[in-house]
């Protein structure tokens, strides 16, 4: 069996689906179950990623992070499965554009901090029977209130690309999650961290081409799924409790 179990959630498309294929090619160590709220999309994702050739192994599961009944579902069958879990990536997550106000809130608070919150208590025990576990949680390194209290007052525009603010809001509640996960399961040996992924080509922006691409400005998801492999392979242990980014930390 591979010594590394991970569990990566929304890994059927974007910086999961990226992830996970990192981490396949660049050891057999891993063993990446593709969590997804679509059985079928997660079984296209785990064709594809084998197509490519891999050294580690894949299996799938289905989790809708909104769905507390297939949350538990999914718990219970790595459990039974695998008797543990040594990587828990909550990454899925919705941008909200397109809906009215109070739809948007609802979804991305739902989505990028509720699910989250129910995934990583369902799974806390599998990853303290690991000797050595990661939480990581895909955040944004733009969403901080620091940074955006920042940029109110001094950079031009901002009010226009503001939106709704409700992928803002979910992101510094997740960021908050985060740090008290860190706070009171940090010091009984999980390693916590808030991820920045950067800029990157996924279907969180929509799925035309300009959208998926950022307009032509996102970067390559692969990037993000790098820093992945960088945190459970210990290189950004001095890092932990932290939102990292590629090249460092940023302030909350
Ligand atoms: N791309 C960027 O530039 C960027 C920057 C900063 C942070 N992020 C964060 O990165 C994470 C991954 O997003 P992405 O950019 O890779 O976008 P993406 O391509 O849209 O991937 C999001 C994933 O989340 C899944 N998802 C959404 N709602 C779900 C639910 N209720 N249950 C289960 N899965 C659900 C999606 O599933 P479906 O395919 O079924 O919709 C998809 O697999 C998100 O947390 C996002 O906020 C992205």
């Amino acid at each position: 069996m591979a010594s590394t179990i991970v569990l990566i959630t929304g890994a059927n498309s974007g910086i999961g689906f990226a992830t996970t294929n990192v981490l396949v090619k660049a050891s057999n160590a891993f063993h990446v179950i593709i969590a997804s709220r679509s059985v079928e999309k997660a079984q296209a994702a785990q064709s594809e990623i084998e197509a490519t050739g891999i050294k580690g192994t894949l299996s799938t599961i289905q989790l809708d992070v909104t769905d507390q009944e297939s949350i538990e579902a999914a718990a219970a069958k790595v459990k039974e499965e695998f008797g543990r879990l040594d990587v828990l990536m909550n990454n899925a997550g919705v941008g909200g554009i397109g809906h009215d106000m109070q739809t948007g809130f609802k979804l991305c608070l739902e989505t990028n901090v509720v699910g989250p919150a129910m995934i990583s208590e369902a799974f806390r025990t599998l990853l303290f029977e690991s000797k050595n576990p990661y939480s990581i949680y895909v955040s944004s390194g733009e969403r901080t209130l620091l940074r955006n209290a920042a940029q109110v007052f001094t950079r031009p525009g901002y009010e226009k690309v503001r939106g709704s603010g409700a992928y803002q809001v979910s992101k510094a509640a997740l960021n908050m999650l985060v740090v008290l996960e860190a706070g009171e399961y940090g010091p009984k040996g999980l390693k916590v961290f808030a991820l920045s992924p950067g800029f990157v080509v996924s279907n969180l922006r929509g799925k035309s081409e300009e959208a998926r691409t950022g307009w032509g400005k996102a970067g390559n998801p692969e990037v993000s799924g790098q820093i992945v492999l960088d945190i459970v392979q210990g290189r950004r242990d001095a890092d932990v409790g932290s939102l990292i980014h590629k090249d460092g930390v940023y302030p909350w």
